[in-house]
């Protein structure tokens, strides 16, 4: 367990109650066993250059794996009733002693279900929430988007997450992006809100089966990429690694049954992990963590946990069977034990 970073002092304050609130908290929060969560600093410092605002450095390295914790994040999406959640939440407290320590977890319930599951659910597991709140249509040149609670009827915000103590949020789900047309655009300023307030956060990037048909996949996730990097201030790039999760989930894998190959997936980690060396450091590409999403299984997951550069999965329909979903974790000691570590 880590002691979050306190913030930074403000030099101005765009709230006023939530500015209060957080100065006066200074919490701890853990999740599995050692993963670092590291509050972003709330500094409005200089800002730097990533996503584009540099040019990349002429002599960039390749960086040819991570170095974080295998991780697995259960997508319960809009699934589950009082009694479902309740039985879910059992089958998986009954399967913490075999879930491997090499792990970090996390599940992600409804917003109506996660103040159950976070009392109810072993604390080995995270809790993450599905989505929060940014104001499209905000200009804030600092990017901290810090007046998000408010007249937004059917919104939560990330404010609301941090009061309630929840350390996680999933950003930019393809569900989000292809459903209620959540724009890269948005995406960035989510998870530049959500770490202002302290949240780690698990940004979904994908294409779609067009995408990859004509050849677009790389300028569709770099693109995304770099509408989340631009809205990271250089100061909170040091904590990137420990704190933004980026998931790899191709929109035509997602709930199909129709799972990439490990090689199709190696390949897109391997040039997301290259792009983070390119545009926005080395340790940062090093350090974050790449989960694969998409028809993940128990069956499936092995093969891919082999490969160097998936650190971890985002899981959909299997993740709703509490036995299955601790196989899937445990996928873990496959991925250490292919890549030597
Ligand atoms: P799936 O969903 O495992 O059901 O394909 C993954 C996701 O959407 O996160």
């Amino acid at each position: 367990m880590l002691t979050a970073a306190p913030p930074t002092t403000r030099t101005s304050s765009p709230t006023t109650t939530t500015t209060t609130t957080m100065s006066a908290r200074r919490r701890t929060m853990s999740m599995g066993s050692s993963c670092a969560f590291v509050r972003a600093t709330k500094s409005r410092g200089t800002r730097g250059s990533a996503g584009g605002r540099r040019s990349a450095p002429s002599t960039v390295r390749v960086v040819s794996e991570g170095t974080g914790r295998f991780i697995v994040g259960g997508n319960w999406k809009c699934n589950g009733t009082r009694a479902s959640v309740k039985e879910l939440v059992q089958t998986l407290n009954k399967n913490v002693p075999q879930i491997e320590k090499n792990c970090d977890v996390f599940c992600c319930p409804t917003f109506l279900h996660l103040p159950y599951v976070k009392e109810n659910l072993d604390s080995r597991f995270s809790v993450c929430a599905q989505n929060s709140w940014v104001e499209a249509d905000l200009v804030d040149p600092e990017h901290h988007y810090d007046s998000t609670t408010g007249a937004f009827t059917g919104e939560i915000s990330a404010e609301m997450l941090e009061d309630l103590e929840v350390p996680f949020v999933l950003l930019g789900h393809s569900e989000r992006r292809t459903l209620l047309g959540e724009t890269d655009e948005i995406v960035g300023k989510k998870v530049a809100h959500a770490r202002y307030h302290g949240l780690s956060v698990v940004v979904c990037i994908g294409e779609s089966l067009e995408e990859r048909e004509n050849g677009t996949t790389f300028d569709v996730i770099f693109k995304q990429l770099k509408a989340v990097a631009k809205e990271i201030d250089d100061r909170e790039h040091s904590s990137w690694g420990s704190s933004v999760v980026i998931a790899y989930e191709p929109i035509w894998a997602i709930g199909t049954g129709k799972v990439a190959t490990p090689e199709q997936v190696q390949e897109v980690h391997s040039k997301i992990r290259n792009w983070l060396a390119e545009n926005v450091s080395e340790d940062v590409a090093k350090a974050t963590r790449i989960q694969y999403g998409g028809s993940v299984n128990a069956s499936n997951c092995a093969d891919l946990a082999k490969l160097s550069d998936i650190d971890g999965f985002l899981v959909g329909g299997a993740s709703l069977n509490g036995d299955d979903f601790a196989a899937i974790c445990n996928a873990s000691s496959v991925h250490y034990k292919a890549v030597g570590r």
